[in-house]
């Protein structure tokens, strides 16, 4: 949930850490600073709050070796002594570090114990005092020492007031990349914060350490053997990772999709055969006849697409298909039945709950499909195979195009278990001609984007909404509440539009409107009358109908209307509606859209 940087090499300016920062700083943004080496010792520079803080304390001291964090908080208040750099007791090491030390309790009792003093609340102190204990000269060394003690999920950077021109960094669960560049190296929890330097990277793996100097990258695997890795290239260009013209990250995803939807589709269908094919997928079509069962795991956003998905799979390929939140899941103790399929949905394939059902599943003689974005992720290593997204980077907290990507390459996976099974040609080409006029008609969405942003400017004023639908509109009413909460701070629930009466119609008011999702026609109608209900209660209604729709027209406040398609489809389309209609609330309303309170993109604790 934090962001890390670090560099070795010619360009001394530690300004240079602030470049790298903005670049993970989405993966954490209460706190950030900057150790580096300074007439032999360390100096450290660090602000409370957004990058900006931090910028305006950095001066424009020299260090070949720079090391920088950005923090969501886990242990310890968001105070400038909580924020790293975290300094050993005698001020001679620093760390960055993201993610969790487990044990880090028993740990500081036992270093106290020995006399240390400890001055901030984080777990990152006892990794500075640990590597401290074992220093004798060699901070690799050190480090080695200290990563057997550790237990949760982690990933640290160090360096030694002793050693101006080394980082040394372990990966215990959490990412970390590093950037092999000429006369420099670079350390980051995202390639993203690399690019601008080197495309070559060398992605670590759990138990793995590294050293870099200006001129040198030493590896070695959790049993301290040196060890070489394939130096690999950023398929991304700096320019993806760049927001362009638009005002923010989110409204930029928001107008990607189009174009992502089609990189998802590019050459995973044969419209010959009205199927999907998946050459990124080594499962072979016999195993993937013989699945009896499915068995999605995610969180948030990629738990909502794992929804419909289940939907469609049940429906479509007629497999029983189960759909579980990651954190709930990892404390089951599941039975994994011969014939059982995992499909784990994850934008970043960081996310630890996820990556711990994974785990779990694994264990247990499952095979596991990973639907990700990200290349290199430990979902990506860790899965039998993934599908990826090709979304391009999402940098935005809230997701939007990971979200379209993963019901556009879900679709297609249940295209083609369907077509593997039971149904024809005939009705896998309608379904491809739907898909593939999905992206024009997210274009023609977004050509209503001003429309949208009226409507959204009147409802901004709402602090409590409910978003109604059934069917496949059901985990898109999910989807479109949960971005209002996110990113617009407006108290938001997405309903099944049958449960309204059984409780929550109760809050239904002038001052609670109603956002009905009416894109399901297998219930329409029901949808309609369950509108009816909102309004008798004087919900002021917002719909989100089809074109042509005329029932809804008479009884809703305000109408959006947005081309037909199929109802297995229809939550691509809603939900982008939904994304613009809480961009624009938030805006309305002020909020640091980017970089919503209390988030982080990447959730690597539990
Ligand atoms: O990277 P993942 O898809 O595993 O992330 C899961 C959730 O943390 C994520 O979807 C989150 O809910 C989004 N910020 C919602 O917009």
């Amino acid at each position: 949930m934090c962001g890390i940087f670090a560099y070795v090499g010619p360009k001394t300016t530690i300004r240079v850490a602030l470049e790298g920062l903005r670049k993970v700083e989405y993966r954490g943004y209460d706190s950030a600073g900057i150790a580096y080496i300074n007439e032999g010792k360390l100096a450290t520079k660090k602000a409370v709050g957004k990058l900006a803080n931090l910028e305006k304390v950095l001066g424009e001291d020299a260090s070949p070796c720079i090391i920088a964090h950005t923090r969501w908080a886990t242990h310890g208040k968001v105070t400038e002594t909580n924020a790293h750099p975290i300094l050993d007791q005698t001020d001679s090491i620093a760390v960055v570090h993201n993610g969790i030390v487990e044990n880090f309790e028993q740990l500081r009792h036992e270093l106290e114990r020995e006399g240390v003093t400890f001055r901030t609340e984080t777990d990152t102190e006892v990794i500075a005092n640990l590597i401290a204990k074992f220093y004798t000269d060699d901070l690799l060394r050190a480090v080695q020492e200290v990563m057997p003690l550790l237990t949760g999920s982690s990933a640290f950077v160090a360096i030694h007031k002793n050693h101006p021109d080394e980082c040394v960094a372990a990966k215990i669960g959490s990412p970390i990349v590093v950037g092999v560049g000429e006369g420099e190296m670079i350390l980051a929890s995202d390639p993203n914060a690399i690019i601008h330097h080197t495309r070559d990277v060398i992605y670590l793996s759990d138990g793995e350490v590294v050293r870099i100097k200006p001129h040198s990258v030493e590896l070695f695997d959790a049993s301290r053997t040196p060890i070489s890795k394939k130096v690999e290239q950023l398929a991304h260009s700096a320019e993806e990772f760049s927001k362009g013209n638009f005002e923010h990250y989110t409204l930029k995803e928001i107008h990607d999709q189009p174009q992502a939807i089609r990189n998802a589709m590019l050459s995973r269908f044969l419209e010959e055969y009205g199927t999907a094919i998946f050459e990124d997928l080594q499962i072979k079509p016999a195993n993937l006849l013989a699945v009896k069962r499915i068995v999605i795991v995610a969180a948030g956003t990629s738990f909502h697409a794992g929804l419909i998905a289940g939907y469609m799979l049940e429906e479509i390929a007629r497999i029983p298909t189960d759909v579980e939140i990651s954190s709930e899941f990892r404390y089951r103790n599941p039975i994994v039945a011969d014939g059982t399929l995992v499909l784990a949905i994850s934008q970043s394939g960081e996310t630890a709950d996820t990556i711990a059902a994974v785990r779990e599943l694994k264990a247990k003689g499952a095979t596991v499909i990973g639907i990700c974005n990200v290349h290199g992720s430990t979902l990506s290593r860790e899965a039998d195979g993934t599908l990826f997204l090709r979304a391009g980077p999402e940098i935005g907290v809230c997701s939007t195009k990971a979200f379209t990507t993963q019901l556009t390459v879900l679709a297609l996976f249940t295209l083609m278990m369907a077509r593997l099974r039971h149904i024809s040609k005939t009705e896998g080409q309608e379904f491809l001609t739907a898909l593939k006029a999905i992206p024009g008609q997210v274009e023609q969405i977004l050509s209503q984007s001003d429309a949208i942003q009226q409507l959204a400017e009147t409802y901004a004023q709402f602090n409590d909404f409910f978003f109604i639908g059934r069917r496949y509109m059901f985990p898109t009413c999910l989807e479109g509440a949960l971005k209002l909460k996110e990113i617009a701070y407006i108290n938001a629930n997405g309903y099944a539009a049958g449960e309204m009466k059984h409780g929550p119609i109760a809050l239904l008011n002038e001052r609670c409107p109603t956002l009905a999702l009416c894109t399901d026609m297998l219930t329409y109608d029901k949808v309609v009358s369950n509108v009816m209900e909102a309004r008798a209660r004087h919900s002021p209604i917002l719909g989100i109908a089809f074109e042509g729709d005329t029932r809804l027209k008479k009884i809703a406040t305000h109408l959006i209307e947005i081309p037909k398609t199929r109802d297995e489809l229809a939550p691509i389309t809603t939900a982008v509606v939904c994304q613009l209609f809480a961009y624009f609330c938030a805006k309305k309303r002020g909020a640091d859209i980017d970089q919503p309170k209390n988030l982080a993109k990447s959730v690597t604790v539990e």
